[in-house]
């Protein structure tokens, strides 16, 4: 497809949910592909209420994105933050960087961090909107740009799903995006700081996310298909 045919479908996706599944909320992670998706949801002024969830371990780099954002939309993200309590019993029990030590460790940081934070955000709306893409890795490469979230009781949409790495960089490019500025530092793809590294030229997008780990287990339980983790496309026969 074309860009500008792409870019069309996606601000009439985006059209749909403001128009059929109101109240909805966008998921942004500040990283290129949610602000190609803040950029179109501000500029058409939809309905659609941009939150991040903000672990207490992103880089100044991502936090410094909000500012951008206020600065040319005048608009302020909603942040959702971990519970204290929760984040104070794990950093107790296990040390504040346990999530080296095991997958279940950094499953249950990302528990605490971002599920339980997510589930707040997600409250009481009908749909809810990422930035995820299917190219992105082994774990997306059966995503739709429409699917049931039975985990969250809600429709998820995933309106970039066929867009690929340069489409976003284009759009973004094109239409003077705010981005974060770690992805000019070897970063394609950004989580909280600990948990995400440069890659070389050439590594997969998300080889610096848990890096540590294989590119199965890669998910970090926000999205949750089937009571799974992940999605990979079964290869035919
Ligand atoms: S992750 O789930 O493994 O962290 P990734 O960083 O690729 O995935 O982000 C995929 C999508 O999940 C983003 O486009 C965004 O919709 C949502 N997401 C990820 N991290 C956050 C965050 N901190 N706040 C809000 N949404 C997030
Ligand atoms: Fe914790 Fe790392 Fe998950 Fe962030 S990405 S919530 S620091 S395990």
């Amino acid at each position: 497809m074309a860009d500008n045919d792409l870019i069309a479908s996606t601000r009439a996706t985006l059209e749909r949910i403001a128009g059929e599944f109101s109240p909805a909320v966008f998921a942004s992670s500040l990283a290129a592909e949610d602000m190609v998706l803040t950029d179109l949801i501000l500029k058409a002024q939809l309905p659609i209420a941009i939150f991040s969830l903000e672990t207490g371990r992103l880089h100044p780099e991502t936090l410094a994105v909000l500012d951008a954002v206020k600065a040319k939309y005048g608009y302020d993200v909603q942040l959702y933050r971990p519970q204290p309590e929760a984040v104070d019993a794990y950093v107790a029990q296990n040390g504040r960087d346990a999530f080296y030590n095991s997958i279940e460790m950094r499953r249950e940081c990302c528990r605490i961090r971002k599920v339980e934070p997510l589930g707040r955000a997600l409250a009481g709306n009908k749909a809810w909107v990422t930035g995820q893409r299917r190219a992105q890795s082994a774990t997306r490469s059966d995503l739709s740009i429409q699917e049931d979230d039975p985990a969250h009781g809600m429709v998820k949409f995933n309106p970039l799903a066929d867009w690929s790495e340069d489409d976003v960089w284009n759009y973004i490019r094109a239409n003077d995006v705010p981005y974060n500025a770690l992805h000019d530092q070897g970063f394609p793809s950004i989580g909280c700081a600990p948990c995400t590294r440069a890659v070389q030229p050439g590594e997969d997008v998300r080889a610096g996310r848990w890096w540590w780990e294989n590119p199965e287990s890669k998910e970090c339980g926000l999205h949750i298909v089937d009571g799974k983790l992940i999605r990979i496309k079964p290869v035919a026969a």
